[in-house]
């Protein structure tokens, strides 16, 4: 066996690039090195491509969707074995502080090494996560031939049944989030949900939200595509945001009460119209702010008061948003990265018991050595692209 492998690296912004770098070994006992058999592109590397993270260096390995077969585990791995077939959560967790026991995955307090660089810049340090810049730990993604998977123990969820790769490959992720914002919008009996954004983030929280009980969802977005997935597959009413005034629209939908629970599923690079979207970027280019709060303002508006957003959108520094509003609106606010762990044994029940089958995303499949192109196709939305999965 040669000690390198290929990995897509990122050089800088829009610029990723095949390599071959070191292949990973054990570095803990608690370790395990995975050969990667399907990874997915995620709308979270977009932010890296785009070159908005911080602390991202020259040949950082990304990616961090994948799934494979366990090779080789540390001495002190218990749960898995080589030959074991795992999908693995993209929030690196210890399992044992105050914050993994709580079921805070995303917030573990032991897996960034890094820490007091997040410390300096948000006063706490989240989780490591996989290929997701230095400040995050300075982990190497999966979007590669292998990978080292820290707290081996914690994180890989094993797939015993027939299951295809495609069918279980976004419980890393994309299924987990979508799920999370929508319990995060607390929504109950009779509510309208109303979902900004219908990536593949959108479309899983379109997903939960109806699983959750929502009476009605709305999606918004302004590419074709995208919203006929929410359509057709997540069945609900849409509205295209470059046809329509979204507060117009939503407030006719709901007799001007605004949606009960709104759903930020786009972030930090949402598209402006108008004058405050010309704004966002002046300023984000100007480093007067280091996000694109438009999605964030505009679910502000609408919502209704007393209502809930849920926040799975990344959002990476200061953002202009009106605090004003949401005090006397009374709207209660959710967020975070993702606890992945504590969704893997229920989502994936409720794939093995045919309730949804997470495929339907897939729009293009390649190798790695695609993978510039699929980075390229799938952020500018060309093609059709939805969800992109590499398999290396
Ligand atoms: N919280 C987490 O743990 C977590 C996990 C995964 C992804 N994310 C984040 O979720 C977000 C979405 O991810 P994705 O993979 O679906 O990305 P994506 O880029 O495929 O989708 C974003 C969608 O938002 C739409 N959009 C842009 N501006 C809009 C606007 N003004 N109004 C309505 N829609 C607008 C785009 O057209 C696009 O379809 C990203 O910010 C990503 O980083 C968070
Ligand atoms: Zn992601
Ligand atoms: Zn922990």
């Amino acid at each position: 066996m040669t000690d390198t492998m290929e990995a897509l690296t990122w050089q800088g912004e829009q610029d990723v690039r095949v390599n071959e770098v070191p292949r990973p070994e054990i570095v803990e006992p608690t370790d395990a090195i995975l050969e990667i058999t399907a990874t997915a592109i995620c709308g979270s590397d977009l932010h890296l491509y785009n070159g908005y993270m911080p602390a991202m260096e020259e040949g950082d390995v990304i990616g961090h969707e994948p799934m494979g077969e366990v090779i080789e585990v540390g001495s002190e791995v218990e749960r898995l074995e080589v030959g074991d077939r795992v999908v693995v959560p993209f929030t690196i967790s210890c399992g044992s502080c105050w914050f993994c026991e709580e079921d805070m995955y995303s917030l573990c307090d032991e897996s960034n090494p890094n820490a007091e660089m997040a410390r300096e810049e948000m006063g706490h340090s989240p989780a490591g996560l996989f290929g997701f810049s230095h400040m995050l730990g300075g982990f190497d993604g999966g979007q590669a031939e292998y990978l080292r998977v820290p707290y081996a123990d914690v994180g890989p969820v094993k797939i015993d049944s027939g299951l295809s790769d495609e069918e279980v490959l976004f419980l890393s992720d994309i299924f987990p989030t979508g799920y999370m914002a929508a319990e995060n919008a607390d929504i109950e009996d009779g509510d309208t949900v109303a979902v900004w954004g219908c990536g593949p983030v959108g479309q899983f929280a379109i997903q939960s939200a109806w699983m959750l009980g929502a009476d009605r969802v709305i999606a918004i977005d302004r590419i074709p595509e995208r919203l006929d997935m929410a359509s057709y597959h997540g069945d609900a009413d849409i509205v295209n945001y470059e046809n329509d005034d979204v507060y117009d629209r939503l407030m006719d939908m709901t007799r001007g009460r605004g949606p009960d629970r709104c759903i930020d599923a786009v972030g930090t690079e949402a598209h402006g119209t108008g004058l405050t979207g010309v704004t966002d970027r002046v300023k984000q280019g100007a480093k007067l702010q280091d996000d694109r709060p438009y999605v964030l303002r505009e679910a502000i508006q609408c919502c209704r008061k007393g209502g809930t957003l849920s926040v799975p959108g990344v959002y990476l520094g200061r953002a202009n948003v009106p605090f004003g509003a949401l005090m006397n609106k009374a709207i209660t606010v959710k967020t975070g990265q993702t606890h992945v762990q504590r969704y893997l044994d229920p989502l994936l029940e409720k794939i093995e018991d045919g309730e949804i089958d997470p495929s339907f995303v897939v729009t293009h499949e390649g190798s790695l050595s695609d993978a510039p192109d699929l980075y390229e196709k799938f952020n500018e939305k060309e093609d059709g692209c939805i969800k992109a999965v590499l398999t290396p």
